[in-house]
């Protein structure tokens, strides 16, 4: 009887895509630390590959897009991944040792998940590779240890994210969707763009507070003239945590997404995250007016930033985006994508791990 081994040969391709949330509500802080959400996540046409083959030790080699940004050790989301996996399939570590190539084109800290799509194509790629045959909805599971945006990248498509993002569901939407998406000359760290957030809002609270006309009934002058204020009041009173309402999902959204036209889906585009990007870099309200300019149908800052998102009529109109911008100075780069598209999936001919 020969021995059971692995082919040393065996490795598996898989590419992911970056997203932009059309929506992203963000709630009040939970006692984890996390916020609650509702965003609309949409992926598009802008991938990572990964490959994977078996090693004697665990490594990461980078190239492509801020290669020189990715680190490289037990920090990368991808080899946390490749642990992650093993754990939940029992998998002794030792014999899971793989050789991690990622080809990078999403930017790094960019508000595009591109460390999340690294991260579920390795999970779709190791299983794979060892023939664990782990189901989507079990993949998911284990994404969801990795970070809030990693289930979504193995789903693709258009997907309502609630809790932090991770319980997902599918939505329903018509046509594809294109875009102009500007780069920024720096990164944004996610943690940081919702610790802004929570401080603006703070100090909104507190310029808010009715202080002087506490008792009389009256609520204090910023709050009563903003749009939607009293209804934001009542359902953040309702939550326990006065001044951060509970998010809500757009229907209006919802509804625009359904009927497939990009003229009514841009001006409902949202990002509550918005304003703590621009505070953190002033230099993307010039990029944000530029590209409304140029006739972008919608302009938000994408997640958590730096990413500008523009939404375009059709493909050409997208193209004529990125040169105008490109043009006017306002990002380091600028790429065209469309969307939506699907999650994860594995490229070109496989070899899977064969039993010698
Ligand atoms: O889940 P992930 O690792 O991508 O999150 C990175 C950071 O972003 C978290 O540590 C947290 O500070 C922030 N975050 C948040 N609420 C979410 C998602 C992320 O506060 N729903």
């Amino acid at each position: 009887m020969s021995s059971v081994t692995e082919s040393a040969e065996a490795a598996v391709t898989v590419r992911a895509p970056a997203k932009v949330n059309l929506q992203l509500a963000v709630g009040p802080a939970r006692p984890d630390g996390y916020h609650s959400l509702v965003t609309v996540f949409h992926a598009v046409s802008l991938f990572d590959e990964v490959t994977v083959r078996q090693a004697e030790r665990m490594s990461i080699r980078v190239s492509g897009e801020d290669a020189s940004a990715v680190p490289v050790g037990k920090t990368n989301l991808a080899w946390q991944a490749v642990t992650a996996l093993a754990t939940a399939v029992g998998r002794k570590l030792r014999d899971s040792a793989l050789l991690i190539e990622i080809r990078k084109r999403i930017p790094v800290a960019a508000g595009l998940a591109g460390g999340s799509a690294d991260a579920a194509a390795t999970l779709v790629a190791c299983n794979e590779l060892w023939g664990t045959g782990l189901s989507q909805r079990d993949l998911a599971q284990v994404a969801a240890g990795l970070g809030s945006d990693v289930p979504f990248a193995l789903v693709g498509g258009t997907a309502v994210g609630r809790g932090r993002g991770e319980e997902l569901t599918p939505a329903l939407v018509a046509g594809n969707y294109h875009w102009a998406l500007a780069f920024a000359n720096t990164g944004l760290s996610t943690a940081r763009v919702y610790a802004t957030c929570d401080r603006i809002r703070a100090a909104r609270a507190q310029a808010d507070t009715p202080d002087t006309e506490a008792g009389t009934g009256r609520t204090g002058p910023a709050l009563a003239t903003r749009a939607g204020a009293a209804d934001a009041v009542r359902r953040a009173a309702a939550t326990g945590r006065p001044g951060v309402p509970e998010p809500e999902l757009s229907r209006e959204l919802m509804t625009a997404l359904r009927s497939g036209d990009p003229v009514k889906v841009g001006p409902l585009l949202s990002n509550d995250l918005q304003a703590a990007a621009v505070s953190l870099l002033p230099g993307l309200r010039r990029a944000l007016a530029a590209g409304r300019e140029f006739g972008a149908l919608g302009a938000i800052v994408s997640g958590s930033g730096p990413t500008c998102a523009f939404l375009a009529k059709d493909a050409a109109h997208a193209g004529d985006l990125a040169v105008a911008l490109t043009g006017a100075g306002v990002c380091r780069a600028v790429a065209r994508a469309s969307g939506p598209v699907p999650g994860a999936a594995a490229v070109g001919p496989q070899r899977r791990a064969r039993k010698l």
